[in-house]
């Protein structure tokens, strides 16, 4: 108000452009109120004011600055996709009123400004499809969405061949449908599904198991370090150290996320979004994936459940009374009793006073043995 109160009769306000915005990108579930508020300020409640201040002005343009995030949505822009919306209907209010108004849904911008700023951003952005645009010819398409009829003209560069992957989940959506490039790769995708059998749903699983053991770990290694640096915008994985943490780094809730995605479509796993605060370096998630894509079958303890089927199935063939069984289960009990620290050593004396489950169990009455195992499960 007060600037609007400066501005002299003889030159007349006569457009306003309004550009104002703050990013506080986060996944939806560490969003609060207050990443809504700062996010919604800077941009429905100053557009909203200059909207009241100017209502009586006879104005050639009112311009709203919005963004595509907006139109389509976008990935952690929960706050910021409702604070452009709202700019979007205030648009559509002004033009209902009769007063001017163009609210510019714009992609990402080249250079400088919120999007270039941020490698996090223009990369997440590029990934999604939204390569930077020229400003000269983003200006270029201001000017002529100005003088346009369009309320809420979209002005962006699209890489459809990505974008449409982005769109798989909502084909033959009535807000991209008729765009010929997003058609073609429909056909292309049909095609596809129908052609040949599917995919194998993880390559990588099967290239680990055709290596060399000691090779697994650090091929996982690269291929963690190299999304990793994708996901922060980097050229090259060469500055991703293994032992560093992911958030030390520079990810942050949102990219923690697009990190797990990329590994569970590289590794077909379903990996929980806790992924990478589980196991917060390249190195330690190397390993967390290699023991669930290529256990290996050699480490003893791995072998243990199937070890463990087999003597059920041959003790449960035996009768009840059979010496043999009678013998395993005792030393099962023993085992148990010592494997859960709980009285082991005193567990297992047997009637006949001595550490028999320890030791050869042959000289131990049939009647001894059935004593210790009523003891132990506390029968007696
Ligand atoms: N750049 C892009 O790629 C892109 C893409 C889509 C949409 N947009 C939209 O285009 C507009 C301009 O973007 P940009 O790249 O120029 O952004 P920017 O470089 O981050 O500049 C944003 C400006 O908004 C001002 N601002 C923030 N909060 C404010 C508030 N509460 N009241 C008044 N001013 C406030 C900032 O002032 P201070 O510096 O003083 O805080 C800054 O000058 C924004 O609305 C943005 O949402 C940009």
């Amino acid at each position: 108000a007060g600037l609007l109160e400066r501005i002299s009769a003889e030159v007349p306000l006569s457009a306003v452009v309004h550009a104002a915005g703050v990013l506080d990108d986060g996944v939806l579930d560490g969003l609060s109120v207050e990443r809504f508020e700062g996010v919604l300020r800077a941009k429905a409640e100053g557009a909203w004011h200059l909207h009241e201040l100017t209502r009586g002005l006879d104005l050639s343009a009112f311009v709203l600055f919005s963004s595509f995030s907006a139109t389509v949505g976008g990935a952690g822009q929960g706050n910021y996709a409702a604070a452009n919306a709202y700019l979007d209907a205030l648009a559509e209010v002004r033009r209902a009123e009769g007063l001017p108004a163009t609210s510019i849904a714009w992609g990402p911008w080249a250079e400088s400004g919120m999007a270039a700023d941020s490698a996090l951003v223009s990369g997440r952005m590029e990934r999604f499809g939204l390569p930077p645009m020229d400003p000269a010819l983003a200006v270029t398409a201001l000017e002529r969405a100005i003088s346009g009829s369009d309320t809420c003209p979209v002005i962006t560069d699209v890489d459809w061949s990505r974008f449409g992957k982005e769109l798989s989940g909502s084909r033959n959506s009535a807000l991209f449908g008729e765009i010929a490039e997003v058609q073609e790769l429909y056909r292309t995708v049909d095609h596809a599904s129908t052609d040949g059998p599917a995919e194998p749903t993880s390559a990588l699983a099967e290239t680990l198991a055709a290596l060399p053991v000691a090779e697994r770990e650090p091929m996982l290694l690269d291929v963690i370090r190299k999304h990793t640096a994708t996901v922060l915008g980097y050229g090259t994985p060469t500055g991703i150290d293994a032992e560093r943490g992911f958030f030390e780094m520079g990810l942050d809730s949102l990219t923690a996320v697009e990190l797990r995605n990329r590994l569970n479509t590289a590794s077909g796993l379903r990996l929980p979004s806790t992924t990478l605060f589980d196991y917060a370096s390249p190195a330690a998630l190397a390993r967390h994936l290699l023991a669930e894509l290529a256990p290996d079958a050699s480490a003893p303890e791995n072998a243990l459940p199937e070890e463990i089927d087999r003597l059920e199935s041959v003790l449960s063939a035996l009768p009840e009374d059979d010496m043999a069984r009678v013998r395993a289960v005792v030393r099962l009990q023993s085992m148990l009793a010592k494997l859960s620290h709980a009285g082991a050593g005193t567990a297992v004396q047997g009637a006949s006073g001595g550490d028999a489950l320890d030791g050869d169990l042959d000289g131990v009455s049939v009647d001894e043995l059935f004593d210790v195992i009523d003891r132990e499960l506390g029968d007696a």
